[in-house]
C-alpha cells in the first residue's frame, strides 16, 4: 500500500516537472531563467508560492518586514495586498512591519479593507498585527514574546530596500522555531549594490546588515558569486536545509539581473513550489490544484511544522 502511494506521487511529480525536478546539487545554484520573473512581478511571485504554500499547510502566519508598498500608486505590485486578498483565504496570522507613518496608514487602510470570513468557505477569523517602527527592533520583540506557536507553518518576507534588514534579525528569525524553521524569502540587491556600497557613508549599517566587514568583499564579486555566498550562509551559517537565489530581471533590457531573492527553507517540498511560482506562466488553475495534491501525498506533510 505505502508503495502504491509513492509510485502514484512520484509519477504525479514526474508529470509536474516539465522543467525538471529540482536535485539536491541544482538546489544551491542559480536558476537560469528560462522564463525571467520581472520586477514588477515579484509580489505576483510571492502571492503565486504562498497559494502553494497554505494549500498544503491549510493555514499559516505571514510575517512582511517590510511591508509598505513600494510603489503606492501600483498596488498590484504591493506584496502584502496582494497576500491579504490571495485565496484560499487561510492564513490566520500576519505581522505587518513599518517604519514610514504614511505607510503604516497605507497598511491600516488595507486591514480596514479586508472582508470578513466567509464561514460557508471555512475561512478562519484572521488576526493581523501593524507594527509602526523598526522591523529590526519590532520582530525581535515579537519573537521575545513568542506570539507564533511552533506547529504555525510561518513564511516571512525581507523586502527591504538595499541593506535595512539586520542580520541579527536574519538570525533571530531562523533560530525560532524547532523542527523546521520560519521560511525566509530575503532581498538582494544587485545591479545597484555595488555603486551603493561604494557610496555608503554609515559603515555601521553594512556591517549591521551584512552581520560582519566582509560587505566590503562583495564590490569586487560577480553577481552570481555574491547571490551563491549568500545563499552559503543561509545554509552552514542558519542552519537551513535548502537556499536558493531566484534572480529578477529588468524588464527593460531583460537580461539585467536587478536583485535576489533568496528562499531559505527546511521542507523538502518548498524549494519545487518556488520553482512552480516562478515559472507560473505556465501554471494554469488546474495545475495548482494538482501540484498541492501533489505535494501533500509526498511525506513528511508540512503541516505544523514549517
Ligand atoms: C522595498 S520597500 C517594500 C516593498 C513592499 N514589499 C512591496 O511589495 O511593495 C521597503 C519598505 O520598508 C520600509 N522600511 C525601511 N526601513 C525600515 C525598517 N528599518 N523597518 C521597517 N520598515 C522599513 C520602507 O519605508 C519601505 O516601505
Amino acid at each position: 500500500m505505502a508503495t502504491k502511494k509513492k509510485q502514484a506521487s512520484s509519477t504525479k511529480q514526474g508529470t509536474l516537472f516539465p522543467l525538471g525536478a529540482p536535485n539536491a546539487k541544482a538546489q544551491t545554484l542559480v536558476r537560469p531563467a528560462t522564463r525571467p520573473v520581472w520586477t514588477e512581478n515579484k509580489a505576483k511571485l510571492i502571492e503565486t508560492y504562498l497559494r502553494l504554500f497554505v494549500m498544503i499547510t491549510h493555514h499559516g502566519v505571514y510575517i512582511d518586514a517590510f511591508a509598505g508598498p513600494q510603489q503606492p500608486d501600483k498596488p498590484d505590485t504591493w506584496a502584502a495586498r496582494l497576500v491579504l486578498m490571495s485565496k484560499p483565504r487561510w492564513f490566520r496570522k500576519f505581522f505587518l512591519f513599518e517604519i514610514d507613518k504614511e505607510k503604516v496608514q497605507l497598511l491600516e487602510e488595507l486591514r480596514a479593507a479586508q472582508p470578513a470570513p466567509d464561514k460557508k468557505k471555512k475561512e478562519p477569523k484572521r488576526e493581523i498585527n501593524i507594527f509602526a517602527g523598526d522591523a529590526n527592533e519590532a520582530i525581535l520583540r515579537i519573537l521575545n514574546e513568542r506570539s507564533i506557536r511552533m506547529k504555525d507553518a510561518t513564511f516571512c518576507l525581507l523586502d527591504q530596500h538595499t541593506n535595512q534588514c539586520d542580520w541579527a534579525t536574519v538570525q533571530a528569525l531562523a533560530r525560532y522555531k524547532t523542527g523546521n524553521k520560519i521560511e525566509l524569502f530575503y532581498f538582494f540587491a544587485n545591479k545597484w549594490l555595488p555603486r551603493s556600497l561604494a557610496a555608503l557613508k554609515d559603515r555601521e549599517r553594512a556591517r549591521k546588515w551584512w552581520g560582519n566587514d566582509d560587505w566590503e568583499k562583495l564590490r569586487d564579486m560577480r553577481p552570481v558569486e555574491r547571490a551563491e555566498l549568500l545563499a552559503e550562509r543561509f545554509r552552514t551559517e542558519l542552519g537551513y536545509k535548502h537556499a536558493v537565489p531566484w534572480p529578477i530581471y529588468d524588464k527593460k533590457d531583460g537580461s539585467t539581473i536587478m536583485f535576489f531573492m533568496v528562499h531559505a527553507t527546511d521542507h523538502p517540498a518548498a524549494t519545487g513550489l518556488m520553482d512552480r511560482a516562478y515559472h507560473k506562466a505556465v501554471i494554469s488553475e488546474k495545475d495548482f490544484k494538482q501540484v498541492a495534491m501533489a505535494f501533500d501525498a509526498a511525506p513528511p506533510s508540512r503541516g505544523g511544522s514549517s
